[in-house]
């Protein structure tokens, strides 16, 4: 599969950018993906360059393997399929330390394009919103075992829907009639409690945000990546050799909404306040062509830190992604 113009990776030229990565580096892609950005830095990293591809869904991860080795023959590509929680302990375990590593965060086009997968509320298909088909628990599971009260607050929380409760007693009052089992009769459920709100956003969408967010536990291993990023990027700030990152390593992460943002700013800041340096000025956002060229970029916040005093190469040579 080559990349189609849906797949254009998000901010990929401004991050890699400003991740600044050297040739014969090692650069950690802890959400692969379809290897947009992967593909792209493995250029960079030309053929004495190692890149760590990352991801829970062992198709995309299959798919990011391919595009890296067509773009960049002969560079280094090691894959961690799993949660990139576990990443810096496989690094470490590996004995790889990264000089740059992004995280993109989120679900990738072939989750929403594909009805079988189960994320998306437009088409058909089972409940089902894992991003590793082997996980423990789908979206439909949720909704069949949640009480009323834990799914009006996972819907408040993770969608940050205010009629959250509407919804979450329509669904427990739906589900006595017989199990919720598709995404069409999810999304119907959830349209007759939660009225169209006239911004042309479908009613259904937070209710699959929030389900999506809990199935794949996004917040708990964003939280435990961020926290271990934290305590390496702390041993580098005070000259202590790291476990998975080289002195001088950037990180990068792109979030597309504030559950995600949040967390990560807070993080940054912590490590900025330590001594790294915030190569990205607080955040970056795409640009009018960017958005054109993927919509899913409108909401896409970019920030980058760097530990250590290399300098960022704001070379204006243009990066191909
Ligand atoms: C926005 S896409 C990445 C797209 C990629 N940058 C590209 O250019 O093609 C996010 C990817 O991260 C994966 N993912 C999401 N959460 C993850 C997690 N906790 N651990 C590992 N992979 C994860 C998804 O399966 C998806 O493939």
């Amino acid at each position: 599969m080559t990349i189609k113009p849906s797949h254009i990776p998000v901010l990929a030229e401004e991050s890699l950018r400003l991740l600044a990565i050297r040739p014969g580096s090692v650069y950690v892609d802890c959400t692969a993906g379809l290897g947009g950005h992967a593909a792209a830095a493995a250029v960079l990293l030309g053929p004495t360059g190692t890149v760590v591809l990352n991801d829970l869904d062992p198709s995309n991860l299959e798919v990011a393997q391919r595009n890296v080795q067509e773009r960049c023959p002969g560079v280094r590509v090691v894959s961690f399929r799993g949660n990139f929680a576990d990443a810096p302990r496989r690094m470490a375990e590996t004995g790889l330390k990264a000089d740059s590593l992004l995280a993109d965060l989120g679900f990738a086009s072939p989750h929403v394009d594909n009805p079988e997968r189960g994320f998306s509320f437009m088409h058909d298909g089972p409940l089902d919103m894992r991003m590793d088909p082997s996980g423990p628990l789908t979206a439909a599971d949720l909704v069949a075992s949640l009480s009323e009260r834990d799914l009006a607050k996972l819907i408040a929380e993770f969608g940050e829907d205010r009629a959250a409760g509407r919804i979450a007693r329509k669904i427990v009052q739906e589900r006595t009639r017989g199990p919720i089992k598709t995404t069409a009769r999810l999304a119907e459920i959830v349209r007759s409690a939660a009225a169209a709100s006239g911004s042309g956003i479908d009613p259904a969408t937070k209710t699959f945000q929030a389900l999506r967010i809990a199935v794949n536990d996004e917040i708990g291993s964003l939280a435990a990546l961020l926290a271990a990023i934290v305590a390496d990027g702390k041993r580098l700030l005070r000259g202590v050799a790291g476990d998975f990152l080289n002195p001088g390593a950037t990180i990068g992460f792109i979030a597309f909404h504030s559950l995600e943002d949040r967390p990560v700013k807070r993080a940054f800041a912590e490590l900025i306040a330590a001594g790294a340096a915030d190569v990205s000025d607080g955040h970056v956002a795409a640009d009018e062509q960017g958005v054109s060229m993927n919509p899913r970029a409108r909401s896409a916040k970019l920030r980058v830190i760097r530990f250590g005093t290399m300098k960022t190469d704001m070379t204006t040579e243009k990066i191909e992604v």
